[in-house]
């Protein structure tokens, strides 16, 4: 199956950060679970026991992703899940109290922040540089007595910006404060170890790493106590009721055992190939500009602004030859710029002729090839249309 969506009719899939097709091994592990491992994990029979061997070893290999132990891993149904249950879980705990984030975060974080601010949390919002780094002084300037949570993302999902987390939650920690980070861009392409980091919440999400989607986990480091947002049996330590996806789950830890072997090897490659097709875009292309941090960056993250074009309207010349996003988003037929593009400090326009390139694991350097070429030559018919002397 991974072949054939690869293989999409000469079509070069650039869109790694939205989603992965499913690593090698994938399919046969959870289709032997879809056949053979139907039994319910509460249940106590043989049946029942099989299906929670599969949902432990998977615990162990995702805790070992990212240095936790097994029962810090908290099983959910996606990254949206886990950063609900961090936030709101935090939230109902605490009754009252301020929140402190960032600008760039993404909606399944901004958007729980919202529904709290509606219920009288406050919430401190922090700006970021042009980078999009925020500042960990900041963090530090803006706790105050009744903060309850910080939720800062490791890496962000458009521009590939890495936070620097470790520092942030050293504050966190002195000031004893629950830390919460995304990293649902970050496991698997860049090491994540929750104990360097000094957190106490974070966001796992494989479908970003070659797993499956429809599940996802919350590491949550022991002692960190969380109010449950969903009711009903006693499962993943009371926190997150309902049968487990068994499958899915040992899809996850599949993917979390590939993604530890092959790290550091995939992260090199990945780098080598971004910077080769930053290269060939800058060359073909006068005036391009690449938003988010230079160095502090995701292996695999390209997020370029295009000059005198708009970044949807590039990607909709280049539908037969690559698959890429914009960050913006469509309201009744109006492109919205992106709010991470914004906060960092770009006009509309800059925003709005933004494409982001994300490559995966099987991104080849022909394909890098094609597809700066397609974009270079698109680039130009686009902008001769519109009579722009730079073509
Ligand atoms: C940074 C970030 N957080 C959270 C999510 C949500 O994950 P899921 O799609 O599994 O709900 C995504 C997915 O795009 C993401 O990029």
């Amino acid at each position: 199956m991974r072949r054939k969506a690869e293989k999409t009719p000469g079509i070069i899939y650039l869109d790694n950060n939205a989603s992965t097709p499913l690593g090698p091994g994938i399919v046969p592990v959870m289709a032997a679970c879809l056949e053979e491992t139907f039994g319910n994990p509460s249940s106590s029979h043989f049946a029942g026991e099989t299906a929670k061997k599969v949902v432990e070893h998977a615990r162990v290999k995702v805790a070992d992703l990212i240095g936790a132990s097994p029962e810090e891993i908290i099983f959910t149904s996606g990254g949206t899940e886990a950063n609900n249950m961090a936030i709101l879980g935090t939230a109902r705990r605490f009754k009252s109290g301020r929140i402190i984030t960032s600008c760039t975060e993404h909606p399944s974080v901004l958007n729980p922040l919202k529904h709290l601010e509606g219920a009288g949390f406050e919430i401190t919002y922090l700006p970021v540089d042009r980078y999009g780094l925020v500042n960990p002084r900041d963090v530090d300037m803006n706790i105050k007595s009744d903060t309850i949570l910080i939720t800062i993302m490791h890496s962000n999902n458009e521009t590939g910006t890495i936070q620097p987390i470790a520092e942030i939650g050293r504050i966190a920690r002195k000031r004893k404060i629950i830390f919460h980070c995304d990293a649902a861009q970050s496991v698997g392409k860049v090491t994540v170890d929750v104990k360097k980091l000094h957190v106490d919440l974070l966001t796992v999400v494989p479908h970003k790493f070659y797993g499956p989607k429809g599940t996802g986990a919350l590491y949550r480091k022991k002692g960190t106590e969380l109010s449950p947002i969903m009711f009903g049996a006693s499962h993943e330590k009371g926190l997150r009721p309902g049968t487990e996806n068994v499958a899915g789950i040992a899809g996850f830890g599949r993917a979390s055992e590939t993604a530890k072997k092959e790290l550091p090897e995939r992260a090199q490659t990945m780098k080598r190939l971004t910077k080769m097709f930053y290269s060939e875009l800058r060359a073909g292309i006068p005036g391009i500009k690449l938003n988010g941090h230079p160095v502090k960056r995701l292996p695999n993250t390209l997020n370029i602004s295009f000059p005198g074009v708009s970044g949807a309207v590039l990607l909709e010349r280049l539908k037969n030859e690559i698959a890429a996003s914009t960050g913006s988003a469509c309201h009744e037929g109006r492109q919205t710029p992106s709010h991470v593009l914004r906060a960092m400090g770009l006009g509309d326009k800059e925003a709005l002729s933004s494409i982001r390139l994300s490559i995966g694991r099987d991104t080849t350097k022909g394909q890098i090839r094609k597809a700066a070429g397609s974009i270079v030559r698109a680039w130009r018919s686009l902008s001769s249309e519109s009579g722009d002397s730079r073509a």
